[in-house]
């Protein structure tokens, strides 16, 4: 490791808490460490600003930490066990290369605040990209909601319940992640807020332009209590968090009954062979294992969330438990996110089996229609619904699904599905996101 940006003269430090201390930290950083840089190139264009560094340092500590991101980049800089962490490699490089201008870099902030930056543009980024996977899954939904009517069971407790449609299927995820989208847009709009310049939480000595880094950096809006600042680290991380388990719930539900609709019993759906998987034993077998991994991952969101929030009993100020966050979300993104991703691909290629579905819509499915049928013709629901449980078993007798599925007029219904109103929604999310992106 190099010298430790805090190591004092005379003090040995012991490997093994040096390494506790350190654990995967400086793995970690990695993930952080080009918005590490980027709000670093800000915070001296701002201490330039109000007269810290000159403009020739300034220049020079751009000039090198933008080298310092193309070496990241390409591997000729590697971040490793050398340095305890990202902010220390940083500031290491500067100074090597620089010299004075480069111990200089480090005046008026703290790594409390930047980690906080750091972490902040990370999961800016994160939301981001969920955002865009949601919408993306929403937008194919819709699309298969428009083209496939197919009549299909509807199920309740796995049991056959009524007559439902391939489109009443798609409109209902659409609209899920339509919420989804909102939700991570929402929790964007949260977080996008500016931590850098109150140092270890409490300020420094010194007029910080921080108004110039939050426009610099795109932030939204200023952070502006140090100590609100402190307490935001893992509160944001757990609202981003949730917002991700909100549409991965949504992916695991939707797989669960890809995995169902799979299987011989039910022949509902075939996968396209990129999805599947062949067995190492069983030369008969393709599995749907891309499906069953989309639905494990909920597991690391679930887990990755339940961390960050065990680690939040603590006091007001910067602890160093909150270290422990930037693995949960790096695990829980990272997984979530690979995830989400693959769904629209997948939702575009699935293929409905309309003979299989249609076999499986027994006469009985239609004795809710025949009781509320008779309802609507003046006779007390409770009495209508008695006579057709007698005679549920022949309730499809000249029925035919179309002719149930065209009947479903309650709003939202197969008849009345209100695609228009889904898709103005969804349009609506794409002017929030151009507002995001200009
Ligand atoms: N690795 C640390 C973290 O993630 C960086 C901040 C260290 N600050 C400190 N006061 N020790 O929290």
């Amino acid at each position: 490791m190099s010298d430790l940006l805090w190591q004092k003269k005379g003090v040995e430090i012991d490997p093994r808490i040096m390494r506790f201390l350190a654990g995967s930290d400086v793995v970690l950083d990695r993930e952080l460490f080009l918005h590490d840089i980027v709000a670093s190139r800000a915070h001296v264009e701002g201490l330039a600003r109000i007269g810290l560094v000159s403009d020739a340092e300034s220049a020079n500590l751009s000039r090198e930490l933008d080298a310092l991101a193309a070496d990241f980049k390409s591997g000729a800089f590697v971040l490793d066990e050398r340095f305890e962490d990202g902010h220390s490699a940083i500031e290491a490089r500067l100074t090597e290369r620089l010299g004075d201008a480069g111990r200089k870099v480090h005046t008026g902030r703290s790594r409390n605040d930047q980690v906080l930056v750091a972490s902040r543009l990370w999961l800016k980024a994160q939301l981001e990209a969920l955002i865009d996977a949601c919408r993306a899954s929403a937008r194919v939904c819709l699309d298969r909601a428009h083209a496939d009517a197919l009549p299909m069971p509807g199920y309740t407790h796995l049991q056959r319940a009524v007559v439902s449609s391939t489109a009443m299927w798609f409109a209902g995820f659409a609209e899920s992640f339509i919420d989804d989208t909102r939700r991570a847009q929402d929790t964007l709009a949260l977080i996008d807020a500016n931590p850098l310049g109150t140092a270890a939480g409490y300020g420094v000595n010194l007029p910080l332009d921080r108004d110039y880094t939050t426009q610099r950096l795109g932030f939204a809006r200023l952070q502006i209590s140090p100590i609100y600042a402190q307490l935001s680290r893992g509160k944001f991380e757990l609202a981003a968090l949730e917002a991700l388990a909100g549409a991965v719930l949504d992916l695991r539900r939707l797989a669960w009954d890809l995995s169902l609709f799979t299987t011989a019993e039910y022949g509902f759906v075939s996968l396209p062979a990129a999805y599947t998987t062949g067995s190492s034993i069983m030369p008969n077998k393709r599995n749907p294992d891309v499906v069953e991994l989309m639905r494990a991952s909920y597991a690391a969101v679930a887990a990755a969330r339940c961390e960050v929030e065990q680690l939040l009993s603590l006091p007001s100020g910067y602890q160093r438990d909150l270290q422990f966050s930037k693995g949960s979300i790096v695990h829980g993104f990272g997984i979530g996110l690979s995830a989400l991703e693959l769904l629209p691909g997948l939702l575009a290629s699935l293929k409905w089996n309309a003979d299989a579905m249609r076999g499986a819509i027994e006469s009985s499915m239609y004795a809710t229609d025949v009781a509320i049928e008779q309802a609507a013709a003046g006779v007390p629901f409770r009495d209508a619904y008695r006579a057709a449980a007698e005679t549920a078993a022949d309730a499809g007798q000249g029925r035919t699904p179309e002719a149930s599925l065209a009947a479903r007029v309650s709003p939202g219904g197969a008849a009345d599905l209100r695609l228009a109103e889904l898709e103005a929604r969804w349009t609506g999310l794409n002017k929030a996101a151009l507002g995001r992106d200009a």
